[in-house]
């Protein structure tokens, strides 16, 4: 039994702490992807974006562009990282991802700042169910926006030198996304448009990278504001219940585990990292592998007796019908 725990442990390597010659030769691999490039961050200013930028900058990355709204942050962070560097290592943009027209400019500042553009991590997002259509426009229309204008700086065809797109959506697991419907909604957008991009040969000619990261629950502002952003008292129950129930993982957590990822992340990847553990990858199958099978006619009798009860329920509950109906499946 002991033996048994001990190999697992060999064998997963979150449940084991690196040696010091493993680290050094995790670093060396991190730095030779993004050591020298030039990173521009959506929704860089707090929470997920700015623990981004922080780490790349442990990677010895040339420059970093952060692209907010928040001005008070997002000056805060650049100057603090010139003032370490001596130098304009950062530049701050504000610009609301929403508005194409504000980040056609911020790109093109960006690339003038820094001199080309390497790494886009399309991260900005909201969540607030209650002011629904402002948080499907900066969910979806910005991360459009940002995605096809990380493509047109990025890709050699149009003189740029290739690069890596991290589009960032979230593991939507049945726990979470029941209170959450619009953002889950506005989150397998991201998937599926990642996922498209990332399955199409023609990026791969303009020598980007297109990877989808799937972060679990993370504690930032997003999430502990969350509850008094959702649609009714019942769902900001269930999702304070969750939040003091979850394993919730730090932003630095995530930020490590995207390293990872751009070290062996193929192009069209989808990669969800959750309780602070390694990043693993996830498929989404294609429809005919989700084809419902039945065996002798089994799966289809359960349905049926289901669907009977659940009216029978429904009937006696509304109507206040004899309980005879409950028996008819
Ligand atoms: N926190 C989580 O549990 C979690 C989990 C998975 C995925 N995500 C996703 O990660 C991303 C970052 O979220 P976070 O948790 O760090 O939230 P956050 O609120 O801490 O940070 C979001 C940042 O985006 C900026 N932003 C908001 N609207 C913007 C706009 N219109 N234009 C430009 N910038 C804008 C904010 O000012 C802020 O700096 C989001 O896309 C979110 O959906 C979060």
């Amino acid at each position: 039994m002991i033996k048994l725990e001990v190999d697992l442990v060999e064998q997963i390597p979150q449940l084991r702490r690196m040696s010091a010659t493993e680290r050094a030769k995790e670093k060396e691999e991190i730095n030779s992807v993004v050591s020298g490039k030039n990173l521009l961050v959506t929704g860089g200013a707090n929470g997920l974006g700015s623990a981004f930028v922080k780490v790349f900058l442990q990677h010895d990355i040339n420059k970093v562009t952060i692209i907010d709204v928040d001005n008070v942050k997002g000056q805060m962070s650049a100057s603090a990282i010139n003032k370490t560097a001596g130098y304009e290592k950062a530049t701050y943009i504000r610009a609301d991802v929403t508005k194409h027209e504000e980040m056609i400019d911020a790109f093109k500042k960006s690339s003038e700042a820094m001199d080309g553009i390497d790494i886009v991590i399309n991260n900005a997002g909201i969540l607030d169910e209650r002011r629904w259509e402002r948080e499907i426009a900066v969910n979806i229309n910005g991360n459009v926006s940002c995605a096809l204008l990380a493509i047109e700086h990025m890709a050699m065809d149009k003189g740029g030198r290739g690069g890596v797109l991290i589009n960032v959506a979230q593991h939507c697991n049945s726990e979470t996304s029941a209170q959450l419907p619009i953002y889950t909604a506005t989150k397998w957008a991201t998937i599926g448009f990642s996922k498209a991009l990332g399955t199409s040969h023609q990026f791969e000619k303009k020598g980007i990278r297109i990877i989808t990261l799937c972060p679990g629950l993370t504690e930032t502002a997003l999430t502990i504001d969350g509850p008094n952003k959702l649609l009714s008292r019942v769902m900001k129950a269930d999702f304070v219940k969750n939040l003091e129930q979850l394993p919730i993982q730090t932003p630095f957590a995530v930020a490590k585990g995207l390293m990872t990822i751009l070290c062996s992340g193929e192009h069209g990847s989808i990669w969800v990292i959750e309780n602070g553990a390694h990043p693993y990858e996830a498929c989404i199958p294609e429809p005919q592998a989700l084809r419902r099978t039945f065996k002798d006619n089994y799966a289809m009798d359960q349905e049926v007796q289901h669907v009977k009860k659940k009216l029978a329920r429904d009937n006696h509950e509304n109507t206040q019908a004899p309980i005879g109906l409950a028996t008819c499946g």
